[in-house]
């Protein structure tokens, strides 16, 4: 294993867990067809796991959206990037993300959404940093409790990097992958 980062969660454990999250949802949305939101681009290799385990009808939509800056300086402001297709008037929506950290853009997210009349919203994170949280969200499904570490792999990148790592992997110390951005590269597809 590189200096640079080590295992967090290894993809036996995300394997198991996410197909525990979709038995959880399976349960709760019983005779309803939800429509799941997935937010690029970190959320896309969860919810494609995460939806083979869901065995119920269901949809998928996608957005992408981007700060204004970091996350305090925005206040959480987001930009909406790319729209969804479809319209979820009526529907039950799960929203689909990586990593709630400070929760300022899922909070946005989730205010735009309302205004569009769902009947439900709820969300689903495969990580959540709940200690650096800032706005109060409640998160109905949460894979793993993540400390407070920069993680990359299974969908999260550092500078778009590193998305298709299959395990999660804790980067202690930040400065060394920022000074040879490539050093995780000998673990892709070990
Ligand atoms: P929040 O508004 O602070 O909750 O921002 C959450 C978003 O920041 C996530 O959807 C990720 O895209 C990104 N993010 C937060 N922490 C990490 C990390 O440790 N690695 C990679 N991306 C992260």
């Amino acid at each position: 294993m590189s200096e640079v980062a080590s295992v967090l969660f290894g993809r036996e454990d995300i394997r198991r867990r996410v197909e525990e999250l979709g038995r959880s949802i399976t349960g709760d949305y019983e005779g309803r067809e939800p429509v799941l939101i997935s937010v690029l681009k970190g959320g896309s290799m969860f919810l494609a796991d995460l939806m083979r385990s869901i065995a119920l009808p269901l949809e998928v939509e996608f957005m992408a959206i981007s700060r204004y800056g970091n996350a305090t300086e925005s206040l959480g402001r987001v930009r909406i990037l790319m729209d969804m297709r479809g319209d979820i008037v009526g529907r039950h929506v799960i929203v689909v993300e990586d990593i709630v950290d400070t929760g300022l853009t899922l909070s946005y997210l989730i205010t735009t959404l309302r205004a569009r009349g769902p009947e439900s919203i709820a969300i689903c994170t495969l990580l959540d940093r709940s200690v650096r949280r800032i706005a109060p969200i409640d998160v109905r499904y949460v894979g793993f409790d993540c400390p407070d570490r920069f993680v990359v792999g299974y969908g999260l990148d550092h500078r778009e990097r590193y998305r298709n790592l299959a395990d999660i992997l804790a980067v202690p110390d930040v400065a060394a992958l920022e000074r040879d951005p490539g050093a995780l590269t000998p673990l892709l597809a070990g």
